[in-house]
């Protein structure tokens, strides 16, 4: 297996390049771009937790100047992807040690230029990149090298920066900018070793060279560090700082640390699969975005949903990395999974503001959420492709299950890991305020002695303001379980903890006794006489029609299908995973020709407009047994961020970029799906349904603080044996 991928010269996949080789360290995220190319090419360096908003705009992240900027010229002209075909490119993604490469020849002036580029971004100094460029002719030619720092870098609702100002040291070019809105200084610090290259002249953040090539390659590199507001008192010291650090070592070394740290990484994290090359490497590739994205520095920031792609979807962080990319690090890397949630932690006080901006008490989190958990959902979050208005969408107002998602996922982290930190440290306080917030955004319904939670968004988001909606419904129940075992729990084992966390949630002994009354009385459909779940009240009134016809009826290919107006708001057409996302949850409280008689009724419904759907499919196809049906939605979601077959707009907003979802929710089928790992009575388990051509299934996890391994071959029982935890 080569690890790698790798495109050609094609013009029209700039755009999807960037997604596909995107290089990331949890940190930042620089776009799979070719050194010469800018805004146009969408080049960026995306800053993880930095943002900024521009008059009415909608707030995003912050793409940083291009700090490995890099062009060739002969005088005036320019010798670059931009401006000539080559005679040979090749772009690779070495995804087992998170480089970029890239080899371009030009045949020009009967001659041949070749320009190399390897280039990472470091995994443990994370503020550091860096290029090593070759050159080479086949005949001797003296061209000029344009390095800097660019600005012209991708924005979407930009620009971002201003108060732009240069500072040339004899070895180091720094540029510092400020953000708009908040001010927040940002710096870039570049380095070249130069020795090689005659300077001509500098200007601003540019510095040019001359040289002159031979068959006898040339090598240099360029170093680059970012560093925000956000990361220190003084960003410009310190990027400076970390400049000198790196230039005084040299490439091979920084590679070398750099490479060691994704070794320990696949060691933790890797799945091997032997007899479906296809499944292995999809499978690496979509766990090489995760690795590359996890926040290992801090426990105050999260992953946005479409990673460090750039600045779709507002760089918010969504249920996605609850629901789908927790798992996978709860699994194999447990300390970033603690990261991740810690950030529910800190931002607790945006929920509790949200819940109280609507009149509730206790937690409502961001449907969006930023770096303070302000939620960026805009009340008009598309736009309708034939008036070019805003639509009223009521994400934000409605999508009420985000809380449950997030309580779901400190409970399923803590009886994985059996942490206790992590709840003693506010994970406790987050859960109990989102049972608050159930019991206060219920109804009673007296002549049915129920609570119904109505006008909500469930994830199926073509349906806006339903009654009832079975996972919303179902999760809320279980919030309000959870935070009953929790108060038992920590009545037991940490009662001084508990009164302290009960003060601080205002509750008393009394509420619950509510929260006992919530979870017997809430209403959750149920199967009917077919054994079929109705997805929300009266949803089964609607009109019975096939995505395809839905499709039909568009009068633009851009067009929302939900909302008011939508093709499929008034039909059975879904966008994604709901019923069956519910059932996968909650298996165990379903039998199997239930869950069977779902999928087969809810899947031709489904328009999998959502890259969040197809690995919920895979996932509970296994859950009946039959993995035939699930292997396409595997590799569909696999395979999500290789084909970039995916939706890029809503309305007429781009929504493209890397889908850490999917590739979590790939993590998911395999391991829980395939592998069927699951745990019974504290102890680990595995009920393998291996797809026909999988010959084995290898993986690791740590469960309760230990490492294991687990083998699954087919034929034989899997062996799931204790590995040394050093
Ligand atoms: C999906 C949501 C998801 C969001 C971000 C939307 O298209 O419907 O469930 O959270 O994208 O990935």
């Amino acid at each position: 297996m080569s690890w790698q991928v790798r495109a050609g010269y094609d013009p029209n996949q700039i755009v999807s390049n960037g997604n596909k080789f995107l290089l990331a360290n949890g940190y930042m995220g620089y776009r799979g771009t070719m050194e010469e190319y800018g805004a146009e090419q969408l080049a960026a360096n995306t800053i993880l937790g930095l943002y900024d908003q521009v008059g009415d705009k909608w707030r995003e992240p912050v793409n940083a100047p291009n700090g490995l900027f890099f062009k060739l010229f002969d005088q005036a002209t320019e010798i670059s992807l931009l401006t000539l075909k080559p005679s040979f490119h090749q772009q690779t993604l070495d995804y087992q040690q998170g480089l970029h490469i890239r080899k371009t020849a030009f045949s020009y002036n009967e001659n041949t230029i070749t320009l190399q580029a390897e280039r990472f971004l470091h995994m443990k100094r994370l503020h550091l990149m860096v290029d090593e460029i070759t050159l080479a002719a086949e005949k001797p030619i003296t061209l000029q090298v344009k390095i800097g720092i660019d600005t012209a870098v991708w924005d979407i609702n930009g620009p971002h920066l201003i108060n732009f100002e240069t500072e040339d040291l004899a070895d180091q070019i720094i540029l510092s900018a400020k953000t708009q809105r908040e001010h927040k200084n940002i710096t870039v610090a570049q380095a070249v070793n130069a020795s090689k290259l005659n300077c001509l002249k500098k200007e601003g953040q540019f510095a040019y060279y001359e040289v002159t090539l031979t068959p006898e390659p040339i090598t240099f590199h360029i170093f680059a560090t970012t560093f925000n507001a956000n990361d220190c008192q003084n960003p410009k010291e310190a990027a400076k700082k970390e400049l000198d650090v790196a230039f005084a070592m040299d490439f091979a070394s920084l590679k070398k640390e750099h490479t060691q740290i994704w070794k320990g990484l696949w060691e933790k994290a890797d799945v091997e699969i032997d007899g479906d090359s296809k499944a292995q490497e999809a499978i690496r590739y979509s766990l090489y975005h995760l690795l590359s994205i996890a926040p290992r520095h801090s426990d105050t920031v999260s992953i946005p949903a479409r990673g460090l792609s750039g600045q779709t979807y507002k760089g918010a962080i969504f249920w996605d990395t609850e629901m789908f990319m927790l798992p996978f690090f709860m699994h194999v890397l447990p300390e970033v999974a603690k990261n991740i949630l810690s950030y529910r932690i800190y931002t607790l006080p945006g929920a509790l503001a949200k819940a109280k901006e609507y009149g509730f008490n206790g937690a409502f989190y961001a449907w969006e959420s930023q770096e303070l958990g302000q939620d960026a959902t805009s009340d008009y979050n598309v736009v309708d492709v034939f008036t070019k208005r805003p639509m009223r969408t009521y994400f934000r107002d409605k999508q009420i299950h985000i809380s449950g998602d997030i309580a779901y996922a400190f409970w399923q982290y803590y009886e994985y890991t059996k942490d206790l930190e992590l709840l003693l440290k506010g994970g406790a306080q987050v859960i109990f305020e989102c049972a608050k917030f159930y019991y206060s955004y219920a109804y009673y319904k007296v002549e049915k002695n129920r609570f119904e939670l109505i006008d909500v968004i469930g994830p199926d988001e073509y349906h806006e303001r339903v009654y009832n909606n079975a996972y919303t419904n179902k999760l809320a129940q279980k919030t309000m379980k959870i935070a009953l075992d929790l108060w038992e729990m920590l009545a037991e084992n940490a009662p001084e903890d508990l009164a302290e966390i009960l003060t601080a949630t205002e509750l008393m002994e009394i509420d619950k006794e509510k929260f006992q009354r919530f979870y017997n009385e809430i209403y959750v459909p149920q199967p009917n006489d077919a054994e079929i779940i109705e997805q929300f009240d009266n949803y089964f009134s609607l009109e019975d029609v096939s995505v395809t016809a839905v499709r039909k009826r568009l009068l633009d290919d851009k067009e929302y299908w939900g909302g008011a107006y939508g093709v499929a708001a008034d039909t059975q057409v879904i966008k994604q995973a709901d019923v069956i996302f519910m059932l996968h949850l909650f298996g165990e409280d379903y039998t199997k020709s239930e869950i069977q008689k779902n999928w087969e009724y809810y899947e031709p419904r489904t328009e999998h407009g959502s890259s969040l759907s197809a690995c919920i499919y895979a996932l509970v196809a296994c859950q009946f047994d039959n993995q035939d049906w699930a292997y396409p939605y595997f590799m569909k979601t696999a395979t999500v961020d290789l084909t970039g077959e995916t939706k890029q707009y809503a309305g007429t907003i781009y929504i493209g970029g890397t889908h850490p979802a999917a590739n979590g929710g790939a993590w998911l089928a395999a391991i829980k799906g395939f592998g069927g790992l699951s745990v019974k009575n504290n102890q680990l388990q595995v009920t393998p349904k291996l797809p026909k051509s999988w010959q084995r299934l290898a993986f690791n996890t740590i469960f309760n603080g230990e490492s294991y391994h687990i083998e699954i071959e087919a034929g034989k029982t899997p062996r799931i044996s204790k590995k040394n935890n050093s």
